[in-house]
């Protein structure tokens, strides 16, 4: 057999891949060795039926999942070669990747790399600070190197128009019960492996808010402490929406994520102008660009977050029978 990666390898690297964003904490995904190569799989078990009828929200969080892995692969010295959705007759193993040749990580890797542990959603509001030129320059670099687009929306009027989108989105998710029902569900007022902890949730929407929060727990902001008046609203754009589009979305996704925390940003995802499609489809031609939104992020800089539980990294593992 040409060079393989060992159990060892697999394990150090899926400790770093389980830290990647998924919808409510659901962690959709295993990870498995198979002829010297590490498999990255969506866990159907764990996608979200009423949220996530196609899969797109767990094929983001796979392909955030595999941008981890390759970092974590790289800057062990043993960068990986990886191809994309390899088995036509098992479509929900999203990447294969197999170990090419040994090399020094790169100082970019090395600090992405390093930022994995520090990445949290963070739904509180921010600070009124801009984004520097130079870092919003950077975001951007960061989701074309993965073969994306971020598109910024900039000025009062189109911040307002994507939030008018994404309200009325949101209204239409909420009144669909078994989307309610399953963040519900996924909301954790105890401690849990999985789901989103209460304490994690942003604050509870006010009628003034520009951009609507996904309601997860019950917390209430101070008085005054309104949203920041000027969010940076950041649309991250793929080729298309087969999916492997999604799956290249989700890497990029991870890129920018972990460039924004390298910068000291914060970061919170708001995919409800994704999930409805007359929302998205407005979206798309709100913006002019060729391509499909497959997220949205509002950016900033705000208190440190703080980071949500995982599945212990032994549960996501499929090891051959010998390996076990
Ligand atoms: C596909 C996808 C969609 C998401 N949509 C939202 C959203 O609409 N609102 C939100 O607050 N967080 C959203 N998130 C963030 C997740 O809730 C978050 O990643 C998860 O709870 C884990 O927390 P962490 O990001 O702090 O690690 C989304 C994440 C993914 C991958």
């Amino acid at each position: 057999m040409d060079a393989a990666y060992t159990v060892e390898q697999l394990r150090a690297a899926a400790a770093d891949a389980v830290r990647a964003p998924s919808l409510h904490n659901t962690q959709p995904w295993r990870f498995r060795l198979h002829e010297g190569g590490i498999e990255v799989v969506v866990d159907q078990a764990r996608r979200l039926p009423a949220s996530d009828p196609s899969g797109w929200g767990a094929r983001i969080a796979c392909g955030a999942a595999l941008y981890n892995l390759r970092l974590a692969l790289a800057a062990a010295g043993t960068p990986a070669s990886v191809r994309l959705r390899p088995y036509p007759g098992e479509p929900d193993v999203v990447a294969r990747l197999v170990p090419d040749l040994p090399r020094r990580p790169t100082p970019a890797e090395r600090s992405l790399h390093a930022a994995i542990p520090h990445r949290f959603s963070n739904r509180r509001p921010f600070w009124p600070d801009p984004v520097p030129a130079d870092v919003r320059w950077q975001l951007g670099e960061a989701a074309r190197a993965e073969q994306c687009w971020l598109e910024l929306v900039i000025g009062t009027s189109a911040v307002s128009a994507f939030g008018e989108i994404a309200r009325s989105a949101h209204r239409v998710l909420d009144r669909d019960p078994a989307y309610r029902a399953e963040r519900a569900e996924w909301t954790r007022a105890e401690p849990a492996p999985d789901g989103v902890p209460a304490a994690s949730g942003g604050p509870q929407s006010e009628p003034q808010d520009l951009l609507p929060q996904r309601g997860f727990g019950n917390l209430h902001r101070a008085p005054g402490r309104d949203f920041e008046p000027e969010p940076l609203v950041a649309v991250l754009i793929a080729a298309g929406n087969t999916a492997t589009d999604q799956i290249v979305a989700g890497q990029a996704l991870q890129r920018v994520l972990l460039t924004a925390t390298d910068a000291d940003l914060a970061v919170s995802m708001l995919s409800q102008p994704i999930e409805v499609p007359s929302a998205r489809e407005q979206l798309r031609l709100s913006l002019g660009r060729f391509g499909t939104p497959q997220m949205v992020m509002r950016i900033g800089f705000g208190q440190p977050g703080r980071p949500t539980p995982r599945r212990m990294v032994d549960d996501v593992l499929d090891l051959p029978v010998s390996q076990l």
